[in-house]
């Protein structure tokens, strides 16, 4: 690696925080927008902080400094100093008024960070988490400093919304066919939260009545003509809202509340102060173009965003290093609310699926870094499923080892005692001491030891004595820089069964414990004895997957078979039945390897006969959670179980797996899909329909593997074609996959059917990059290059560039063209967006799971990348993804 660029690269460190030197307690900001540039005059009102240090440091990258005045005196160039990423002001007093004007040009702006123009939207926009401020104006640039903001914005009267945080104060005419709107923020804000949008957009109002009976102005603003796109949307911000009230007693504080739908977004959406900005994605839906799962997502989302108001916003971040503070938290409390809203046993079953795919490699991989990590080079590095999703599961386990009522009290707490002030993880976690009396120095490593922990259980039973014995010995794996690691403070939540499947009382230290019960892991080895226990019990442990770490109990086959159809907890349900799928998979990659001959297991067969043939059959059943139980372990999970990574022999197995079931079960698959299909009902988003599509989608996908239930497909596909896009796009993907001249035909009727509307689009890239047949990279290549597809646009990226760094074989092919493509890719996007450079990169960092032959392919890439001019975003990734172990 060059000197070069490790120089140019500088990790900042969590120890080497300090308290700023200066506060700024007031900025005017006015963001005067023309064709080709911005103008932007910020006046601010600065004040030492304790330690009066002489010069101030502000922040600020890619900025035209166009004048400085102190105190109404214009600085003379003596008196300050511009480097690349700071303004130095000299001598400065304890307490000042400083004027900075400067030049931006946000049509140029292609990183998406700060003030920029998104075209597929034609509007202005901001996005300042975390450090997109200094793009707009030198400013101290840091989530501990907290000002109020007032916002005026100039500009042509082709973009009739002029849009910041707050309240709407002034709004008028100007010469030159421009107006103005002033914005004023009463609440004390860091500067990740500002925003501002110019725009000609539509928009859908409505009003939300808090508990205490305030009034709050609802508005969604949508590309002209998508209004009728927006009314999920604005339902679920309501349910959101009653739910925090309901929930956290959470009120919502200001007078209007606005969201922004854009096209061109780095990430997901931004919690700005009143004033959200989303990708599309998580705003647009209507049932011709928008899935189950596009519902799904926008109403966790929205609620997500909107939960940030408090956890986030009023309670914010001291530094980046606490990210999980709000992120982690807001996670927790957006997966509560779709949880309670929608289905407690799938939306876990979602969440830690997730977490199995994305969380637990990256905690096993080079990148591996704890929920609050202690270095960064460049923070937007550290938006990760650990910080995000681990970090939600950690509190997920203080609200189960404190009981509901007890966390709801810290939070409470948190919230008063913490409102308006930029804190840490660390007064999280002594207000829940405090509100507990629990001593929770353990449980803190949760937030500071990386790496996914290993629970291994063996049991005894003694009929004599009537006692169960359960035997916990849990290890964590090194990861870089954390050779060692301390035991941890593990919630096993369980349950006994008896051999009828009966929960059984469970008695511990002759006390009545109730037929749940949460151990507290807290040793490397433990045993925890129960007492009167009749006959030898089944264990069901880790019920509703109460901690994120790796649990294995040597279950015979019988005994995963009994849990999987006895378990009174669904989720154990739903994950037993994914073991004893594992098992099989496993073994069948092992057959495939040793050139056995493959053969399906008759016990597995038997838990599919059961789901289709028994409980489908019920008329409580939950088809939602059935279609759940019905699918496989990904590929990428089955990988993640495996030392070498074994690609084709997984793909293999897993494509036997389910030919095998769709031959045996061919029949009942299609009574099934008969039974739950309808072309005429009209889509709505309601449980026990989501369930009905789910289902018979999930055995629709399963017949279109047998040659006779193409047509099948096909028919779906065209009666669905405008009408509904969940069964559209399920009998696409299945199409997709097939060497058949209909595959062509239902992807050419799909564009010419949604060529106009980009999210459609982004599906009909995906899908293709998800296909597995043998030509699919070079039509990946020639899509890279079809007019759909733009670079700079970062959902296009995502959906073919994202899909093909997931699709195994496609990417993993063994002479590395895989690998050339997606390198070349990375290096031109970081010439334009790094963050989406340095997401798009991370497949390839993976390279150490795989054979030698793969192994020396990807390094290859990687080093070649290494040798060119990176974003520190890039480099970062690549650089740690090399290190020695
Ligand atoms: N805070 C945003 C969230 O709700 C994340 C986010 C949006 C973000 N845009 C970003 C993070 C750009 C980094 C860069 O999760
Ligand atoms: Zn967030």
């Amino acid at each position: 690696m060059s000197d070069m660029s490790t120089i140019a690269h500088q990790p900042i460190y969590l120890k080497n925080y300090r308290a700023p030197h200066y506060l700024i307690d007031d900025i005017n900001l006015s963001v005067d927008l023309f064709d080709d540039f911005a103008m932007v005059r910020s006046s601010l009102r600065v004040r030492a902080n304790k330690h009066h240090e002489t010069d101030l440091i502000l922040n600020g990258e890619g900025l035209e400094l166009i004048s400085i005045h102190l105190e109404g005196r214009e600085l003379t160039s003596n008196e300050y100093e511009v480097t690349d990423q700071l303004l130095i002001v000299r001598h400065v007093p304890a307490n000042f008024q400083l004027d900075i004007v400067t030049k931006i040009y946000p049509k140029k702006n292609t990183a998406l960070s700060g003030l920029y123009y998104a075209n597929t939207s034609g509007t202005y926009c901001t996005q300042c988490e975390a450090e997109g401020f200094r793009h707009i104006t030198y400013y101290l640039d840091h989530p501990d400093v907290l000002a109020k903001f007032t916002t005026t914005i100039t500009a042509d009267k082709k973009y009739p919304h002029l849009l910041s945080n707050g309240n709407l104060t002034a709004s008028g005419e100007l010469p030159n066919n421009r107006h103005f709107a002033t914005w004023e923020d009463p609440f004390k804000k860091p500067c990740y939260l500002f925003a501002l949008v110019a725009g000609d957009f539509d928009l859908i109002e409505s009003q939300f009545t808090t508990q205490s009976n305030h009034e709050v102005a609802l508005r969604i603003y949508v590309e002209k003509g998508l209004a009728d796109q927006a009314t999920h949307a604005m339902d679920s911000l309501k349910r959101a809202m009653r739910w925090d009230e309901g929930t956290f007693g959470r009120e919502y504080d200001l007078d209007i509340y606005m969201i922004v739908a854009i096209g061109d977004f780095n990430m997901g959406a931004m919690e700005n102060k009143g004033l959200n900005i989303f990708n599309t994605k998580y705003v647009l839906a209507k049932p011709e173009t928008a899935t189950d799962d596009d519902y799904i997502n926008i109403l966790s989302v929205i609620g997500h965003e909107y939960f940030h108001n408090w956890s986030g916003n009023r309670v914010t971040c001291r530094d980046w290093f606490q990210l999980s503070l709000k992120e982690g938290l807001t996670i927790f409390r957006d997966q509560s609310f779709t949880e309670d809203e929608l289905s407690h046993a799938v939306m876990r079953i979602h969440d830690v699926r997730a977490l199995r795919e994305t969380q637990f490699p990256e905690d096993a991989g080079p990148l591996a870094h704890p929920v609050r990590p202690d270095a960064y080079i460049e923070i937007n590095n550290f938006y990760t499923a650990t910080v995000y999703n681990k970090g939600a599961e950690v509190l997920r386990m203080l609200q189960t080892i404190l009981g509901k009522t007890t966390f709801r009290k810290g939070m409470d707490l948190y919230f008063s005692r913490h409102d308006g002030h930029a804190v840490t993880i660390e007064d999280f976690v002594k207000i829940m001491e405090d509100v507990s009396g629990l001593n929770l120095a353990q449980f803190r490593l949760w937030y500071t030891q990386a790496g996914t922990p290993r629970v291994e259980v063996t049991d005894h039973y003694d009929d004599i004595t009537e006692t169960y014995t359960l035997h916990f010995t849990q290890t964590c794996p090194p990861t870089p820089h954390q050779a060692h690691k301390k035991p941890m403070t593990i919630p096993i939540k369980m349950g006994l069964l008896d051999q009828s499947g009966q929960a059984m009382p469970l008695v511990l230290h002759q006390k009545m414990q109730g037929l749940e019960h949460t151990l507290l892991l807290t040793e490397e080895k433990q045993e925890v004895v129960f007492q009167h226990v009749t006959t030898k019990p089944t264990p069901s442990l880790l019920r509703h997957f109460s901690a994120p770490i790796i649990l294995h109990y040597p279950y015979t086959d019988e005994a995963l078979r009994f849990l999987f159809q006895h378990d009174l907890d669904a989720f154990n349900r739903w994950e037993c039945g994914q073991q004893y799928s594992m098992r099989q998979l496993l073994q069948l990659t092992q057959s495939i390897e040793k050139g056995n001959a493959l053969q399906m297991n008759e016990g597995w067969l038997a838990i599919y006969a059961d789901l289709l043939m028994r409980e489908a059959k019920e008329a409580t059943v939950d088809l939602f959670f059935l279609s759940e139980m019905l699918a496989l372990p990904s590929e990428k999970y089955i990988g993640e179980q495996m030392q070498t990574i074994a690609v084709d022999n997984i793909h293999a197995a897993r494509v036997f797996a389910r030919l095998e079931i769709a031959k045996k079960f061919a029949d009942v698959f299609y009574q099934h899909y008969q039974a739950n299909h309808t072309h005429t009902e009209k889509y709505k988003f309601d449980m026990k329909l989501i369930g009905q599509r789910q289902f018979k989608n999930s055995c629709l996908a399963y017949l279109m593997l047998l040659p006779n239930y193409a047509e099948l497909g096909m028919t779906q596909f065209k009666a669905a074609l405008k009408h509904n896009m969940t069964d559209t796009q399920v009998a696409l993907a299945g199409l997709n996959q097939l060497d058949s001249p209909l595959r062509e035909e239902a992807l050419r009727a799909f564009y010419e059917t949604y060529r106009h509307d980009a999210l459609v689009v982004d599906k009909w890239l995906a899908i293709q990059a998800s296909c597995y047949l043998p030509n699919a990279l070079s039509q990946i290549k020639a899509l890279y290059k079809h007019p759909a597809f733009d670079i700079k646009n970062p959902n296009k990226v995502y959906a073919l560039i994202g899909a093909f760094g997931r699709n195994p074989t496609v990417f993993h092919q063994k002479n590395g063209e895989g690998y050339l493509f997606l390198a070349d890719v990375v290096r031109e996007l970081d010439q334009l967006n790094p963050q989406i450079a340095a997401r798009m990169v991370n497949p390839l960092t993976q390279w150490r799971r795989y054979d030698a032959a793969r192994q020396a392919l990807m390094r290859e890439r990687l080093e070649a990348l290494l040798h060119t001019s990176l974003s520190s975003d890039v480099f970062e990734l690549v650089s740690k993804s090399l290190e020695e172990k």
